[in-house]
């Protein structure tokens, strides 16, 4: 077994940077397009025509089937165990409303078009399906049958106004949902885009809004609407809107935004005389978001991104999962706040801000407040005999009145705990999309969170409480890169029935796999470092975890992940890598010993053995540990010996690589070179034979800052001779730096690549199977 490996320097130094320990927001596994693709964990649909401006969809989980709504077009894919069939039906603006939007300046390819916004269930044959119609908002009934049967038709003739019920431009968000037959929607319902409004529409009743005002509505953006009810009487149903606006409460700077939740009584109907058809009970109160910061000055996120209903066997108290951000010039955050609807309760039973004139400030109201109090709905509780308030429309002047002065509530909410379940800040990426699973374990249950990026990525993270203290540990478990570019996720819906989420953006949709246990390897302690609630060690392999199972094996630690304490009994030594590997090097050249672990989370060491005595490597200039591994930078003899790579993770150690070092004089290189190497004699001629300059990359020079760069800068100067000094950089960046050369490399890796692939099968053919860690290249930055 030979290999020479002295020109995989390059690829290493594309990925120099110390090795670092153990870190915050790095994820302990990072799957690409193509590792989700090839396994079956993700399938993606992006259209018949290749592409999907994807802007609403609807999980139906009763006929196992998935609706999705794009520009002038809807889709309905039947989702089989294994195959999914889809059909397409064309639905475009009605005759007309195409040019008048152009007439009107509006863009034709962004907004003069019928962009399919809301698909709700309608009935037990009929889906509800609006769209923004060319600026003119439409519904229609789209017959999608009963289940199991495939059918999926629109009658584009019966159309009804859609005004109320999707915005009209594209590009604005709102929320709603569907109760008994009636559309609850926050939304702006006017072309220009100023009306602000909760509207009630369809079923029987008149339609009601918001009034216009601005204590009401600031400037609302709407995120999410949802029913949840109070008890178990359906009289006393609320639909709650989630949404921020601009902050009017004191102690805010000019602009300043802040979430809300506002709700209104499903049987709202209005007053009599005062707020005739329009919303009677509806009140607000601020969602907080925030951690302590340095003197005493709390760091507050301010601005919602999505909200996840993690509804559970009580319907009146699913956990209201929330992203919010703050952005500004020096800080860029996120961070998930979980409430409890016992808080938001609370608050709306406590007092009513008021303040008593503009000059006044804002204060908890503590005169009387008229009965039926505000907020409270009409049902059996209001509706006694003496008292019988058994419509809003019952409800006395004084109440209307107070509730159109009244609708902010003094107390905020604060979330589970008073701090937020993950916080994330300064990362090269937005978390927009949440969904939310909670998984038995065998200690208890976890809530895994799948958040999606603007960058097309989905991260798997759960949070872990430790003991009885405040202090919590993220851990993202997988970081799947589900489009094949950064694309914005717009929308993920999560089929806990199917083990999978359906990923939204505009290049199509995924359907993913929420786990894949044995992508985290074939060793009880792989299982176990994952610490993946939905996996565990059988005996025999990482396989889905299911609580009632009685199997004796099952090894599970997410709390501490430590496969010494899991893995007592079973064979640990299986992982462990034994044999040496012969890499030779020549003498004043540079070297390379690769070891990647499975895990961007371990940490790597590496221990040099001669004669029987092992000591650590000794890093300088010289010899350099990076992310792909130890990087010699001029060999010398005295370097021979047999290198140990181990990694460490949560306590645990193994060893990953042991490779042993040979370093030759020149002539001995020569030799070697003229040998048919398991296919590498290619790639070694034409780096011999002056195309090493190829193999450069542009990343690694042109992010020359960090001192290891500048190390690199040196070799570059080296290999091109130093007289050329001030044109180095001139010269990198004509050489290496332009597209074709960037292909180049692509295909050099890939040659390199299979080269190292079928060496590596010659190798385990040679030496039997033995289980140890992939060695790939990963060709992250090129
Ligand atoms: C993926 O699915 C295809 C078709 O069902 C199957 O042939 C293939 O073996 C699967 N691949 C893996 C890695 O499971
Ligand atoms: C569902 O609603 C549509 C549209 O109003 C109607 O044509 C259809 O008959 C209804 N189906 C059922 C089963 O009620
Ligand atoms: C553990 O693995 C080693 C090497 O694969 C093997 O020799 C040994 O018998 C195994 N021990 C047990 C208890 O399975
Ligand atoms: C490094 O190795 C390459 C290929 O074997 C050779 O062309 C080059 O001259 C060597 N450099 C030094 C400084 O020995
Ligand atoms: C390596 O460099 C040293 C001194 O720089 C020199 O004596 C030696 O001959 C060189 N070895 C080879 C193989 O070039």
């Amino acid at each position: 077994m030979t290999k020479i490996s002295s020109f995989n320097v390059i690829m290493a130094a594309l990925l120099v940077s110390s090795v670092t320990a153990t870190q915050r927001n790095v994820p302990r596994l990072r799957l690409s397009y193509k590792d989700l693709l090839s396994t079956n964990r993700s399938s993606i649909f992006s259209g018949h025509h290749g592409q999907l401006t994807l802007t609403s969809v609807f999980l139906d989980e009763y006929r196992d089937r998935l609706f999705l709504g794009g520009k002038d077009v809807l889709y309905s894919l039947m989702l089989g165990p294994t195959s999914t069939e889809s059909k397409e039906l064309y639905w475009p603006p009605l005759p007309g409303n195409r040019e008048n939007c152009i007439q009107t300046g509006k863009d034709p390819q962004t907004d003069c078009a019928n962009f399919v916004r809301l698909l709700q269930p309608y009935n037990r044959t009929h889906l509800l399906a609006c769209g923004t119609g060319a600026f003119q908002p439409m519904c229609a009934f789209v017959y999608v049958g009963h289940r199991g049967e495939h059918v999926f038709t629109i009658d584009p003739v019966n159309v009804e106004n859609g005004r109320g019920k999707v915005p009209h431009d594209p590009s604005f968000r709102f929320a709603s949902t569907f109760r008994g037959g009636e559309l609850y929607t926050g939304l702006t319902a006017d072309f220009l885009g100023r009306d602000s409004v909760i509207f009630r529409s369809m079923g029987g009743r008149s339609t009601m809004r918001t009034e216009t005002d601005q204590k009401l509505l600031h400037d609302p953006k709407f995120i999410a609407a949802h029913v949840i009810p109070d008890n178990d009487d359906r009289d006393d149903d609320k639909v709650y809107f989630f949404f921020t606006e601009k902050a009017s409460e004191p102690g805010d700077r000019e602009g300043a935004i802040h979430t809300r939740v506002g709700r209104v009584c499903a049987n709202d109907v209005g007053g009599q005389r005062v707020l005739v058809n329009k919303w009677s009970t509806f009140i607000k109160a601020r969602l907080v978001c925030s951690v302590p910061g340095p003197h005493g000055i709390d760091t507050h996120f301010n601005q919602l991104e999505d909200v996840f209903l993690l509804r559970t066997k009580d319907e009146r108290n699913p956990d209201v999962y929330a992203i919010f951000s703050t952005i500004s010039n020096v800080f860029q955050g996120f961070a998930v706040c979980v409430y409890r609807m016992a808080d938001i309760r609370e608050a709306f039973n406590g007092p009513f801000a008021h303040k008593e004139g503009p000059d006044y400030q804002w204060g908890a109201y503590e005169g009387r407040v008229p009965y039926p109090r505000p907020g409270v709905c009409p049902s059996k509780i209001t509706n006694q005999p003496g008292r019988e308030f058994g419509s809003t429309k019952d409800f006395p002047d004084s109440v209307l009145q107070f509730a159109r002065s009244h609708p902010l509530m003094w107390r905020p909410v604060f979330p589970a705990l008073r701090r937020p379940v993950l916080v994330q800040a300064n990362i090269p990426h937005k978390l927009q999309q949440i969904v939310v699973d909670r998984v038995e374990a065998e200690d208890g249950h976890y809530d895994v969170m799948f958040i999606g990026t603007n960058v097309g990525t989905v991260l798997k993270v759960i949070t872990i409480q430790n003991g009885n203290s405040l202090e919590t540990e993220e851990v993202t478990l997988e970081e799947l890169h589900v489009f094949k570019v950064p694309t914005p996720i717009t929308s993920i819906h999560i089929s806990v029935k199917r083990q999978a989420i359906y990923v939204g953006s505009p290049a199509g949709v995924a359907q993913v796999k929420l786990h894949r246990c044995e992508t985290y390897g074939k060793a009880c302690a792989e299982c176990c470092l994952a610490r993946d609630p939905y996996c565990a060690w059988d005996g025999f392999t990482c396989a889905q975890y299911t609580p009632n199972n009685k199997r004796r094996y099952r090894r599970q630690g997410i709390r501490h992940g430590n496969p010494a304490l899991q893995c007592v009994d079973q064979n640990l030594s299986d992982v462990d890598v034994t044999e040496d590997d012969v890499v030779y090097g020549t003498e004043n050249n540079s070297t390379f010993l690769e070891c990647v672990p499975r895990s961007p989370q371990a940490s790597v060491s590496w221990l040099v053995q001669r004669d029987d005595r092992k000591e650590e490597v000794k890093l300088d200039d010289r010899v350099m540990a990076t992310e792909q591994g130890l990087l010699f930078r001029h060999l010398l003899h005295e370097d021979e010996g047999v290198y140990i790579c181990r990694s460490r993770e949560h306590g645990f150690s193994q060893t990953l690589v042991r490779l042993s070092l040979q370093v030759l004089q020149g002539d001995a290189v020569d030799e070697l070179m003229s040998r048919d190497n398991a296919g590498f004699s290619d790639s070694i001629k034409e780096r011999s034979a002056g195309s090493y300059r190829a193999w450069m990359p542009c990343t690694a020079y042109r992010s020359g800052t960090s001192s290891h760069s500048r190390l690199w800068f040196k070799d570059i100067v080296q290999m091109i001779g130093p007289s050329n000094l001030p044109h180095v950089e001139e010269y990198c960046e004509r050489m290496w730096c332009n597209d074709k050369l960037r292909r180049k490399h692509k295909s050099m890796l890939e040659k390199y690549r299979q080269a190292q692939e079928s060496a590596r099968k010659a190798r385990s053919k040679s030496s039997g199977e033995r289980n140890r860690m992939p060695r790939d290249l990963k060709a992250r930055d090129v």
